[in-house]
C-alpha cells in the first residue's frame, strides 16, 4: 500500500514537472498498463480520443425506444423534440444517456461533478474548475497550459452524452480525479454520483432565455429558425425547455448544497461575475485543494482567473476554430458570446420580465433562494 503511494506521488511529481507532450504521453502510457495514474484530471481529448474516435456513435439498446416512446413530449426551438423523463424534459437524443448513467454508471468516490442548466456559465466552470484542479501539472501561467489549446469542453466530458453515444468507456480510461459535467437534475444523479463532490453553477433566468436564444440562432444552418424569441420565452415560462424546469433544476441543487455544503457547492453566475478570483479561492478551498501561501504569492488564483476570462477565452485560435460535442457538434466560437448580466432588457419587455420573475419567484418560495432583488 505503502509502495503504491510512493509510486503515485512519484507519478505526480513526473507530471507536474514534464512538459505537456510527456504528460499526454505519461497518462496515455498508465492507462494502458490499468493503473489509473495519479495526474487527473487530464483533458478528456487528450486521454478520451479525437475526431475519428467521436464519430463511432452506438445506437442505445432497443428496450430503451419502447420506454421512451411512452414518455410525454414537446418540441422546442427548432422543433427539437423534448422528452420528460422523471419530471425533466431533456432532448430525446439525450434519454438513453440518462437512463444508462442511471443503471450503468458508478463514480469515483473522488470524482467530481460540475452541473449547470444549459447557457448558465458551464464552458466558464469547466475552465475554471480544470485549470483550479490540475494548477500542480499544468501551472495556470504556463504557455502550453491545455486551455490554450483546447476548448474548455474539450477539457472536460459531457456525461449523459458519452452514454447516449455508447463511448462511456472513454470515462472509464480517464485517470483519477477525475472532472466531469452533467446537465441532469439532481433527482436524477444516480446514488454514487450524487455522494460526489458537486460544483453548480445557476443564472438569472431571463438572462439564461436570452443566451439559449443566441446559441440557437449561431448554430442553426442558414435560414434560421422556426420558433420566435416569444416562443422560447414561453417554454420557459411553462418550464417545458431544455433540462427544464428551471425551477426545479436550480431547487435540487440549492437543496443539496443546504443540507451538506461540504459536498454542494452552489455558484451563482452573477456572483462570479462580480469576483472571478474569490470564486477562485472558494472553488479551491471547496475542493480541498486550497492555494498555499506561495502560489498567493506567486499571483496563482489571479492567473487562473484571467487564462479563464471571456476575453482570454474569445481571443485564443481553438477557440476561434473547430467545434466540441460528441452527439452534435458546436463551433467553439458558440461558447462565448457577451458574458454580461442582463442582457434581457435588449430581448424582454418589461411585463414579460415581471411575468417570468413572478412565475419563478413563486416556484423559489419558501426556499431562501431568489433571483429578484
Ligand atoms: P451569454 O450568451 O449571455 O453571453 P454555457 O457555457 O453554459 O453554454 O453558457 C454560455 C454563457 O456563458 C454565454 O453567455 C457566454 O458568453 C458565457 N461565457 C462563456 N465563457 C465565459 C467566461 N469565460 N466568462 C464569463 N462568461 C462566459
Amino acid at each position: 500500500m505503502e509502495r503504491e503511494k510512493l509510486q503515485v506521488t512519484r507519478q505526480q511529481e513526473q507530471a507536474s514537472t514534464a512538459p505537456t507532450k510527456t504528460r499526454q504521453v505519461m497518462a496515455a502510457a498508465a492507462l494502458e498498463k490499468g493503473t489509473a495514474c495519479a495526474v487527473g484530471p487530464v483533458p478528456f481529448k487528450d486521454v478520451g480520443g479525437d475526431g475519428e474516435e467521436d464519430q463511432k456513435l452506438i445506437s442505445p439498446p432497443e428496450e430503451y425506444t419502447n420506454i421512451i416512446s411512452a414518455l410525454p413530449s414537446t418540441t422546442w426551438l427548432d422543433q427539437r423534440v423534448l422528452r420528460q423523463y422523471q419530471g425533466s424534459w431533456l432532448h430525446h437524443q439525450m434519454v438513453p444517456g440518462v437512463i444508462s448513467v442511471q443503471r450503468r454508471f458508478t463514480a469515483r468516490p473522488d470524482d467530481v461533478l460540475l452541473v449547470s442548466p444549459p447557457k448558465c456559465g458551464t464552458t466558464w466552470l469547466k475552465a475554471l474548475s480544470f485549470a483550479t484542479m490540475a494548477r500542480a501539472a499544468y501551472p495556470p501561467s504556463g504557455t502550453d497550459h491545455p486551455l490554450l489549446r483546447l476548448n474548455p469542453h474539450d477539457c472536460v466530458p459531457f456525461v449523459e452524452v458519452l452514454f447516449s453515444a455508447g463511448q462511456e468507456a472513454r470515462l472509464e480510461a480517464l485517470p483519477s480525479p477525475r472532472l466531469l459535467h452533467t446537465h441532469m437534475h439532481h433527482s436524477l444523479l444516480p446514488p454514487s454520483l450524487a455522494r460526489c463532490k458537486i460544483v453548480y453553477v445557476c443564472r438569472e433566468p431571463k438572462d439564461m432565455v436570452v443566451s439559449i436564444w443566441h446559441f440557437a440562432k449561431s448554430i442553426m444552418p442558414a435560414g434560421g429558425i422556426a420558433f420566435s424569441f416569444s416562443d422560447l420565452y414561453e417554454s420557459a415560462c411553462q418550464g417545458k425547455h431544455l433540462h427544464g424546469p428551471i425551477w426545479d433544476h436550480v431547487l435540487g441543487y440549492w437543496s443539496a448544497s443546504k443540507a451538506s455544503p461540504e459536498r454542494v457547492l452552489f455558484l451563482r453566475y452573477e456572483e462570479m461575475l462580480l469576483n472571478p478570483v474569490s470564486t477562485v479561492r472558494n472553488l479551491a478551498r471547496f475542493l480541498g485543494m486550497p492555494f498555499t501561501a506561495a502560489e498567493e504569492a506567486a499571483g496563482t488564483p489571479i492567473h487562473i482567473a484571467e487564462l479563464c476570462s471571456i476575453d482570454t477565452m474569445r481571443g485564443l485560435e481553438t477557440n476561434n476554430t473547430g467545434a466540441a460535442g460528441v452527439l452534435a457538434k458546436f463551433p467553439h466560437g458558440s461558447f462565448f458570446r457577451k458574458g454580461v448580466v442582463g442582457d434581457w432588457v435588449n430581448h424582454m419587455t418589461p411585463e414579460m420580465a415581471r411575468r417570468i420573475n413572478a412565475i419563478v419567484e413563486d416556484k423559489l418560495r419558501g426556499s431562501g433562494l431568489s433571483f429578484t432583488p
